[in-house]
């Protein structure tokens, strides 16, 4: 560790403006310089560099600090490592102090770790450039591909010549040890793992190199196209891009992220100008990778092949990406082509042009690709829009959600508050999986913890440091073809703790009482005159405001009510008597279709009114679907969309989990539904009640007071008849 007096001794020396000058360009402006920010793509200068006070501050993208952070922010350096490189440059000598003995085991050992990959890199390098065989195979390889010299220096290309000793020979007798070459998955029993192949190198941010991949030449071996290093102490698969370390200025600097699947990808739009870009290496994206690019920007671009493969692919793990909060946006490249092949194609002037116009929100890429495929397949129109709905539910930001909903609502063709009640619906559920995920993880790390002092908690991170597979796994089936890439570490999640919801209570709960008939199902509830006329008189409006929102307060159960009746209402409620659900629900509504709150569907209830009356039987859900009228038909679409979810409350109670046959459930879910929407109705119409007659003793209009208790009554009658059948207690205020 370094002591806090070389630190200060650092701090005293360095000059902001010696360090920002290494990488911009500065010019003096009176007190301060300026120059071109590093930190966002600019044209007009607004870096500011105060020498005076040893900071600097960029008026363009916020960006302010000392020397130490420049280093840290624009390099992504440690802070230790910040001070170091600060105090080379002034040549000053620093004081190391003691560390723990572990630490500085750890330490060290990742240190001579990477010595050991240097040695690999440069003896790849040497084995590319120097030798007859690296030149005529690799070299010649590489340059068939068009990449230039400068940038496979750059990147670290090698070659691993078909020798299965000389690495090993030559690192040996370097002094390297056996067992760290062995860990780094350099070789194994004597031998070189990678031969034969042209060798790419994986850095980490400060672009050491910690890891290395080998692409086979040979066309017609049965071997995997690529091998991996295996993961070791300094390289966690899950926290590393490839590319990164060569990408993060200009990630920076256009405050966005090309995400490509290949190395070659990566290397062919660098060296083409395009340097803002990293490869995923064709696996899945984790948590860890996209905190990395997090902390460079916030926009992602994934750039995928043109084929069915590479669309999926688009499509595979960008959950992850938009978890953290990154805004995710994709190009697909022409059929059969990949960002190279392209590249090599167009040119780098046409290949740009074609990011900037083809390129689209991954949101709406997904619902529209979709929506496509499932033409006009109504059951898989329904998966396209839960899908839709669940990956924008997984944008956390309310506002950038917000704005999302806007634009679903024409492209799914669902009602905005349809749609927001299932995007929330989706959140809730996003939210509840998360923390059920948690509590099974802390049961698991007590039962662990309980299995005896001596039992060892797992990492904080198990994802880094997942204990590497025993020696021999790790390299069975290397030869094999296919991906080498470490499988991930088993779950170790015990079966018994995985989830099961309890359907204890429920029983009481939600169902309580629904065996018993609520309601005649041979005609109407019974309700006296003034009630069904509906002759309250009409308040005037106090707050416009308040009443548009209290008006719409319905509109959901409304909409749900509708969609009942275009799925379910030609289905029988009562089979013996021969009484549709139809027939039942309009029946048992007509006493509060005085207040419905949407026009529009007070209109669908009263024309299946009007269809039952003259056909004896009610319309099936066909003649919604393909009635003329467009408005009709889309309700339809939402209903077949959404068929049983009936409301959010319901499915917290995991009503329709418990569905095995929709027909089965169909009696208890129109009796639920029903009761749940008519007392919804005559609560609130009690409470208009109640209200109007407060005002109106105040005008002192005894008539209208007398005629509203007489509807009060009324109401509060059948309210209370409900609430008795179905269990539930009415509180009287
Ligand atoms: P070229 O064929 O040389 O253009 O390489 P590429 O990197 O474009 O390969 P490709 O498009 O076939 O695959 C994309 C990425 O998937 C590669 O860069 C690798 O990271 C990964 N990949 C492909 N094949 C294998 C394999 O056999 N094993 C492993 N571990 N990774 C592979
Ligand atoms: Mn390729």
């Amino acid at each position: 560790m370094i002591t806090d007096e070389s630190i200060q001794l650092v701090k005293d020396t360095m000059r902001v403006e010696d360090i920002v000058g290494d990488y911009v360009n500065l010019r003096r402006r009176g007190q301060n310089m300026l120059g071109l920010c590093p930190f966002h793509g600019e044209k007009t200068p607004s870096f500011n560099v105060n020498p005076s006070r040893n900071i600097y501050k960029c008026f363009g993208c916020g960006e302010a600090g000392d020397a130490i952070k420049f280093l840290m922010t624009l390099e992504q350096m440690t802070y230790p490592d910040a001070i170091r490189k600060i105090a080379a440059k002034y040549n000053i000598k620093l004081e190391e102090k003691e560390v723990s003995q572990e630490v500085r085991e750890e330490r060290q050992e990742k240190e001579s770790l990477i010595l050991v990959n240097e040695f690999a890199q440069q003896w790849f390098e040497d084995q590319l450039y120097n030798t007859d065989e690296g030149k005529s195979i690799g070299l010649s390889y590489f340059k068939s591909r068009g990449f230039r010299r400068e940038v496979m220096e750059k990147f670290g290309l090698g070659f691993a010549p078909a020798t299965r000793n000389g690495l090993y020979t030559a690192a040996t007798s370097a002094g390297y040890k056996e067992q760290q070459l062995q860990q780094l998955g350099l070789v194994r029993n004597k031998k070189d793992f990678f031969w034969d192949r042209v060798m790419f190198t994986i850095h980490n941010l400060s672009g050491k190199p910690i890891a290395f991949a080998g692409r086979i030449l040979k066309k017609e071996v049965k071997a995997p196209k690529y091998v991996n290093s295996p993961e070791s102490e300094i390289y966690y698969k899950s926290e590393v891009l490839y590319g990164l370390y060569q990408a993060r200025r200009m990630v920076r600097q256009k405050d966005n992220v090309y995400m490509v699947e290949g190395y070659t990808d990566v290397i062919s739009l660098h060296q083409n100008g395009i340097e803002n870009v990293v490869a995923t290496s064709g696996t899945s994206l984790t948590a860890g990778q996209a905190r990395l690019v997090k902390r460079q920007t916030e926009n992602v671009t994934l750039l995928y092949d043109g084929d069915k493969a590479g669309i999926k692919a688009a499509l595979r793990g960008v959950d992850v990406l938009l978890i953290e909060g990154l805004n995710v946006r994709v190009v697909i490249l022409p059929d059969g082509e990949d960002p190279d092949s392209y590249m090599q194609q167009v040119g780098s002037t046409a290949f740009e042009e074609y990011l900037t116009k083809k390129r689209r929100d991954f949101l709406f890429f997904k619902a529209d690709l979709l929506l496509e495929e499932a033409g006009d397949d109504v059951a898989a129109r329904s998966d396209a829009i839960r899908s839709s709905i669940a990956t924008l539910a997984l944008v956390e930001d309310p506002l950038k959600r917000a704005g999302y909903l806007q634009q679903f609502t024409g492209r799914l063709g669902l009602e905005e508050s349809l749609l927001i009640n299932l995007v929330n619906q989706a959140v809730a559920d996003r939210r509840a999986e998360a923390r059920r995920e948690q509590e099974r993880e802390t049961r698991r790390r007590e039962r662990e913890a309980g299995r005896g002092a001596t039992a060892k908690l797992p990492p904080v991170r198990p994802s880094k440091k997942a204990p590497p597979p025993p020696e021999e796994d790790r390299w069975a089936g290397m030869e094999e073809p296919g991906f080498q890439d470490t499988p991930p570490p088993p779950t170790t999640v015990p079966q018994e703790t995985s989830y099961t919801p309890s359907w204890e209570g429920m029983e009481e709960d939600g169902w309580a009482g629904m065996q018993e008939p609520e309601f005649s199902n041979e005609g109407d509830v019974d309700i006296p005159p003034p009630f069904l006329e509906g002759k309250v008189p009409e308040l005037p409006s106090l707050d416009p405001v308040a009443e548009a929102l209290q008006n719409r307060g319905h509109a959901y159960q409304e909409r749900e009510l509708v969609k009942v009746l275009i799925v379910h209402g030609a289905k029988l409620f009562d089979a013996d008597n021969n009484v549709t659900v139809a027939a039942f629900i309009t029946q048992n509504i007509r006493d509060v279709l005085d207040d419905f709150d949407s026009k529009k569907d007070l209109e669908l209830v009263n024309r299946v009114a009007d269809y039952l009356a003259q056909h004896g039987t009610p319309p099936t859900p066909d003649w919604f679907l393909k009635h003329p009228e467009e408005n009709v038909r889309k309700t339809a679409m939402d209903a077949t969309m959404t068929a049983y979810s009936m409301s959010p409350k319901w499915k917290e109670k995991n009503v329709y989990l418990r569905q095995k046959e929709p027909e089965e459930n169909q009696v208890l879910i129109t009796r639920q539904f029903l009761h749940n929407f008519r007392m919804k109705k005559l609560v609130r119409k009690q409470k208009i009640c109640l209200d109007r007659i407060e005002h109106f003793s105040k005008t002192g209009d005894d008539q209208k007071v007398r005629q509203l208790m007489g509807v009060l009554q009324k109401v509060s009658e059948v309210i209370k008849n409900m609430a008795t059948i179905s269990g539930t207690v009415v509180i009287k205020k």
